[in-house]
Formats: structure tokens, sequence, C-alpha cells
């Protein structure tokens, strides 16, 4: 099946509340999970950055899970930073996550080397999936550690159907709507395989995770 882009921005309010109030307790729990064990000698005061955080609940966890990270949280949607805000508000660990308004092509490098970067359901919105590598190779330097999980895209849009029904029955309309669209929005492995060719990011692999997901791991 041929890929449909979807909007890069999450930016319209409606969507955004609706994403945010989803139950990703899971998912997200799994992704830092994950993320910590595939980089163990990051220790506990990582400087990380977070692309397409969204409304700032992976960022909690990890500033959670590195007692002493700073965490970098870039979205290109006001709507959703807004959210990260609330997400973070009155928590223990809101001084050590900087949110950031910005594009993924538009961030500038930091004045201090980020240890690591991540992603969680960002590339499917990439209109132009090499800009999300370029970001990568230019905000980061030699050995830091990437983690970026998306959405596979599957072989037809019945597939798509069948795993919206199988894994967001019970969702509202607008999440169903969203997911549909996502997958079809997604790459596939060997999509994923030659943009990290053609970047250079030879430390970088992808592998299927799940019957949905794809995951890019390795150092720059
Ligand atoms: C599906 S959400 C994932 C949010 C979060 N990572 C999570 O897992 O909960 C994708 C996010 O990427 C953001 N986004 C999409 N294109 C972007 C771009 N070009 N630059 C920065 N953020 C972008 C959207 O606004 C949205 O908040």
């Amino acid at each position: 099946m041929e890929r449909t882009p979807e909007p890069e921005l999450m930016d319209e309010a409606e969507q955004a509340g609706a994403y945010a109030r989803a139950d990703f307790e899971q998912v997200n729990t799994a992704f830092v999970d994950g993320f910590r064990q595939a980089f163990p000698w990051l220790g506990g005061s990582p400087f990380i950055l977070d692309l397409g955080c969204g409304p700032g609940d992976i960022p909690l966890r990890l500033a959670r899970v590195f007692p002493s990270a700073l965490v970098q949280a870039v979205d290109g949607s006001q709507a959703m930073i807004d959210l990260a805000g609330e997400t973070l508000s009155g928590t223990e660990e809101e001084g050590r996550i900087m949110l950031v308004t910005s594009t993924v092509q538009d961030l500038e490098p930091p004045a201090m080397p980020f240890n690591a970067v991540v992603s969680n359901s960002l590339l499917h919105h990439l209109h132009q999936p090499e800009t999300l590598w370029q970001t990568i190779k230019r905000v980061t330097r030699k050995g830091t550690a990437v983690y970026v999980m998306d959405l596979q895209r599957p072989d037809a849009a019945e597939d798509a159907t069948d795993l919206v029904a199988r894994y967001a029955e019970g969702e509202p309309e607008q999440l169903r709507r969203d997911f549909y669209n996502s997958l079809l929005a997604a790459f596939t492995p060997d999509e994923v395989s030659n943009q990290l060719a053609q970047a250079g990011l030879d430390g970088l692999a992808v592998e299927v995770v799940s019957n949905r997901h794809l995951l890019v791991q390795g150092t720059v």
C-alpha cells in the first residue's frame, strides 16, 4: 500500500486534547523501560532530547527514571506544549524538563551536547522523513544514544482497519481516526532502513518490535 501522509503538527485543540486524555500508561512505560535497558551506560543524569514530545508524558517518565536527568522536550504544536505544561505543573520533576516550541526542522543545537535523543510516534507525521535524521545528526555528537519508536505501515488499508479494531476498541472516534490515519502515513521497515542509509547513520538499525511498531536504536 502507498503511504498517505497526514498533517505534521497536531495543533488543533480537539485533536491534541483527545490525544492527551488517552491512556498511554502501558506503552509509554514500555518505551521508557526499553530505552533505559538499551543504554545501561547512560547513568542517572543524562541530558535527553525528546522530539515530538506531545503532552509531555514521556519526558515526565524519563525524568522520573533518571533521577538527575535534564530533559529537553520539543514539539512544533503550541497546543501540545501547553498540555505538556499542564502535565508537568506541580510535579517534582518540573524543574528538570525544558519545554520548547519548535519544529524538528528548526530546532537549534543545544549549548551542551545531548547524551540521548528519543522520539515516539513522530516519524510518521513528517512529510520529509529525512528531516528527522538530519536534525538528529545536527544536534548530537559521536556516541549519542538514539531511540526512535514509530508505527509501521501495514500492507493494506484493511489491515489498518483491523489494527484499529483490535487496539483502539472503545476509544473516542477522534483517537480511532487518528490511529488509522497514522498507520496509513507510517513507513515500512525497509523505507526507514533506506532513510538511515541515506543519512549515513550507520550506527542505527531498525527492527520490527510488534505487529504495528518499529524501533530504531543505536548510537550516532
Ligand atoms: C502522535 S504525537 C506523539 C507524542 C508523544 N511523543 C507521545 O508519544 O505521547 C506526535 C507529535 O509530534 C508533533 N510533531 C509532528 N510533526 C512535527 C514537527 N515537524 N516538528 C515538531 N513536532 C512535530 C505533533 O505536534 C505531536 O505532538
